[in-house]
């Protein structure tokens, strides 16, 4: 029998995973003192840079905190944001209230404690990353920020010089649709046709071993069978048995896929952010050490990601067609069983977050699933 394809309800936070970080945008789309508006999470945002040295990036609610004008429409001069409404001024980094400029001498009101809300931010391997808290209690407008109880995400890297890209696409569908897209073993015969690639022809049956780790699940260490856009390349370098790729999904949306053949390495960390419950980014961000004599080397890498990337995005926007009435879906085995997984670790994570507790992994130990691809 299927599974019902789980079902969500309607609030945010519970089709959202609040409490971690995500990547907001890639670090060159902003110059110091540029600020830029975005969304994540269905939380409005204004990221911006500063115009000292340093360029520390930074992420407020795009919401002042008087009357709810979207700082956004205000002015930066590469320290403070100035609403455009009635010109209250905010450090960026901190988002304390600076200035109200209708007070007069003999009004003490203690401006220091008014904050626009403000999120960590950091930056990693090209990437501003914000970190979105659990919703607070209700008292907005005097809350210090937040602090992450973690650092923002890295890519695994295994030398001292490498190569880092990116490529990022918008999917028309909810986070969940473009993390089981993304995790899917079966649709890679149909959606990522091509004569250099594979056929529909050369389908064949595999197995592949996984494990629990913590928040998520890992493809064990194993020889690749041409599941992943580098290996032809990398096939070039070392001889096929010396391969080995480890794919693992940590909540609550990272895949990060390592590939090592010797002393050359391929990491990337792919994730899928979502941006409202209809609509969320993938950003696939990818470092090596391969290519270092081959000019043509990374461009080609690149050429493969994007026509992969783009291959998932067009059928996620054609699959938004379907999805538009609501229809019934389902989960089946063992193709489907990294998606049930997901589910499993997502319920896991808002039951803790909704009643405390332990988180309960869905996974009990290693599995080998089987399937045709
Ligand atoms: S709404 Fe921003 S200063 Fe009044
Ligand atoms: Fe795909």
């Amino acid at each position: 029998m299927p599974d019902d394809f789980p079902l969500q309800s309607q609030t945010p936070d519970a089709l959202m995973l609040f409490g971690f970080w995500y990547r907001a945008l890639p670090s060159k789309q902003l110059g110091p003192g540029e600020f830029t508006k975005t969304m994540l999470l269905e939380q409005p945002l204004v990221i911006g840079r500063g115009r000292d040295r340093q360029g520390k990036a930074f992420a407020l609610r795009d919401a002042c905190p008087h009357r709810g004008m979207p700082l956004s429409c205000g002015q930066f001069d590469g320290e403070q944001i100035e609403c455009s409404y009635h010109g209250w001024r905010f450090d960026a980094h901190s988002g304390q209230c600076r200035v109200i400029p209708s007070l007069v001498s003999d009004q003490n009101l203690k401006i220091d404690r008014i904050y626009a809300g403000s999120y960590p931010c950091e930056e990693r391997d090209d990437f501003i990353w914000v970190f979105i808290p659990d919703p607070g209690p209700a008292g907005a407008g005097f809350s210090k920020p937040a602090s992450a109880p973690t650092p923002a995400p890295e890519i695994p890297k295994f030398s001292e010089h490498y190569k880092l890209a990116y490529l990022t696409a918008d999917l028309p569908c909810s986070v969940d649709h473009g993390i089981i897209g993304l995790m899917d073993p079966a649709h890679g015969p149909f959606v990522h046709q091509a004569w250099w690639w594979r056929t529909q022809k050369s389908i064949h049956e595999k197995h592949k071993n996984f494990e629990p780790i913590p928040y998520g699940f890992r493809m064990s260490a194993h020889t690749p069978s041409s599941n992943s856009a580098p290996y032809k390349l990398l096939r070039l370098y070392a001889d096929a048995d010396s391969i080995t790729t480890t794919i693992d999904f940590v909540l609550p949306n990272l895949r990060s896929e390592i590939i090592r053949a010797g002393k050359y390495w391929f990491s990337s960390l792919t994730t899928v952010t979502p941006i409202t419950r209809n609509q969320c980014r993938i950003d696939v961000v990818a470092a090596w050490n391969l290519f270092r004599w081959i000019p043509f080397g990374p461009e080609l890498l690149k050429f493969v990601f994007a026509k992969f990337v783009e291959q998932d995005r067009h059928t996620m926007e054609l699959q938004s067609e379907g999805l538009k009435h609501n229809p019934h879906l389902m989960l089946i085995d063992d193709a489907d069983r990294p998606a049930k997984w997901y589910f499993g670790l997502k319920n896991a994570m808002l039951e803790v977050k909704k009643n405390g507790g332990e988180f309960r992994h869905p996974m009990t130990g290693p599995v080998t699933l089987r399937w045709r691809s």
